[in-house]
């Protein structure tokens, strides 16, 4: 670490002595060059100013009320190219998008600021320790975002491997003695969606008690971070199982969606309070992630559905757009949290994430496993991905949220 920090110290000082001479030469504006300085010293990841300790917003202060600024001095908080793990889904300026604002945007909340991400620290705090995302594929997003942001640190990251046919996927931290896992389960209770691989996309069946075939695998893990939404979303009404999986033809009722969704909640809340001692464990869970299908949501008139969108919306005066969240979901999920005996954390990313109409794939990524093609980035009105996010980008935001909730509980 030492060694790559002189380094960077060196570079510093003849990336001066050059600026200087130039000035010099050109006799240019001094306040220009005294910014680029300043923006030089910040651009290199090699955390010349790493703090030994996280400054923490009070306990009170509302973290997701707030606003998007522009902010290229601290964001991305890690480059797209530096880190091997994440997957081509997600990777968007090497897939082809032209625009990269999007990864420059800093969460600011009204009342106080957010911490600097210090991975070292949290790789302290998670040492001998298992993280587990468990949830669907938004979930997965973020788990990639946490897999760069430690991994910026300079730490070594072992390959990836699957377990659980492939429903649990493992990055290894040896120097730590740490893991970072994602696990499969889109809408927690047991599904006919729950092969990570061959799931049935739009015959989706659940079984709204039945937790413990997926919940036995996430007992003893130390950092568990819940999500379910986008897949209760394709139909107003759930299918819900009657009877077992295993008898041809599988029967099942149709249940409204946020009544169905609300006995999901209700298991899971039983399973983690039967399962989970949270003097040992702290378990997460995030709200829903939002989409952004229709530009006439945000009114533009020249939109095709996320794909043409390069900013945020930032206007403070202006309410989130109603971009077709379910907000019933939101709130069941957050009665059900605060009814709960022992204490979950409900990290609430909707909102802010309302106002990302920018920060999505679109046809910058793949589709069922393949980088989209020219033709098919050509026509962004049947193939923009407007429900995932690029990386680096928004995730990265709620990995910092996850992050100041991780110290402020413990
Ligand atoms: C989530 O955060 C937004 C923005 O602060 C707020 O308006 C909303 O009420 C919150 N929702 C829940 C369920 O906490
Ligand atoms: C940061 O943004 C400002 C304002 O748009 C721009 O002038 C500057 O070149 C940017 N700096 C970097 C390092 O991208
Ligand atoms: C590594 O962490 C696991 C828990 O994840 C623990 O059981 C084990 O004892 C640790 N090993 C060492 C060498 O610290
Ligand atoms: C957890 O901590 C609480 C409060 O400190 C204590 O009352 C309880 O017995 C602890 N539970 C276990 C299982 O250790
Ligand atoms: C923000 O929205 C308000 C209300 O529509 C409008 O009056 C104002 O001009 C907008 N501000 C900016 C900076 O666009």
């Amino acid at each position: 670490m030492k060694h790559s920090c002189n380094i960077s110290h060196k570079f510093l000082v003849s990336l001066i002595l050059v600026i200087v001479f130039k000035l010099f030469i050109y006799n240019g504006d001094f306040k220009q060059v005294a910014n680029s300085i300043f923006l030089a010293k910040f651009r290199f990841p090699g955390n010349l100013e790493e703090d030994d300790e996280v400054k923490l917003p009070p306990k009170d202060c509302d973290l997701f009320n707030g606003n998007w600024v522009f902010d290229n001095l601290t964001h991305p908080l890690y480059k797209e190219d530096d880190c091997d793990f994440l997957s081509e889904q997600v990777t968007c300026f090497k897939n082809g998008r032209s625009d990269s604002l999007y990864q420059n945007w800093r969460w600011q909340p009204r009342d106080c600021s957010l911490p600097k991400f210090q991975a070292r620290l949290l790789l302290e705090k998670l040492r001998g320790k298992r993280m587990m995302f468990v949830g669907d594929s938004l979930n997965r997003n973020q788990w990639e975002s946490m897999v760069c942001l430690l991994h910026q640190s300079g730490v070594s990251i072992g390959k990836k491997s699957h377990e659980k046919s492939g429903s649990l996927v493992i990055y290894r931290i040896e120097e730590y003695n740490t893991t970072v896992e994602f696990y499969w389960a889109p809408f927690l209770v047991e599904s006919n969606s729950d092969n990570p691989w061959r799931h049935s996309i739009k015959d989706r069946i659940i079984k709204p008690e039945s937790i413990k075939n997926n919940g036995d695998d996430w007992k003893g893990v130390d950092y568990l971070i819940f999500n379910t939404y986008i897949w209760w979303m394709n139909t107003g009404y759930m299918k819900v199982l009657r009877g077992s999986f295993d008898v041809e033809p599988v029967e099942y009722v149709e249940i409204e969606r946020p009544i169905a969704y609300g006995r999901v909640m209700k298991t899971w809340a039983k399973w983690v309070e039967e399962n989970i001692d949270l003097n040992f464990t702290s378990v997460f869970f995030m709200s829903m992630s939002p989409t952004h299908i229709k530009s006439s949501d945000w009114d533009n008139p020249d939109g095709i559905l996320c794909a043409k969108e390069t900013v945020p919306m930032t206007n403070l005066s202006i309410p989130p757009p109603n971009v077709g969240t379910d907000h019933r979901l939101l709130r069941i999920a957050s009665d059900v949290i605060q009814s709960m005996e022992v204490p979950v954390k409900f990290i609430n990313i909707t909102t802010m994430s309302e106002y990302r109409k920018d920060a999505h794939t679109s046809v910058y990524t793949t589709r069922q496993g393949q980088l989209m093609t020219p033709e098919q980035q050509a026509d962004p009105a049947t193939y923009a991905d407007c429900i995932h996010w690029c990386l680096p980008g928004l995730p990265d935001t709620w990995n910092e949220l996850l992050y100041t909730h991780i110290f402020l509980h413990s």
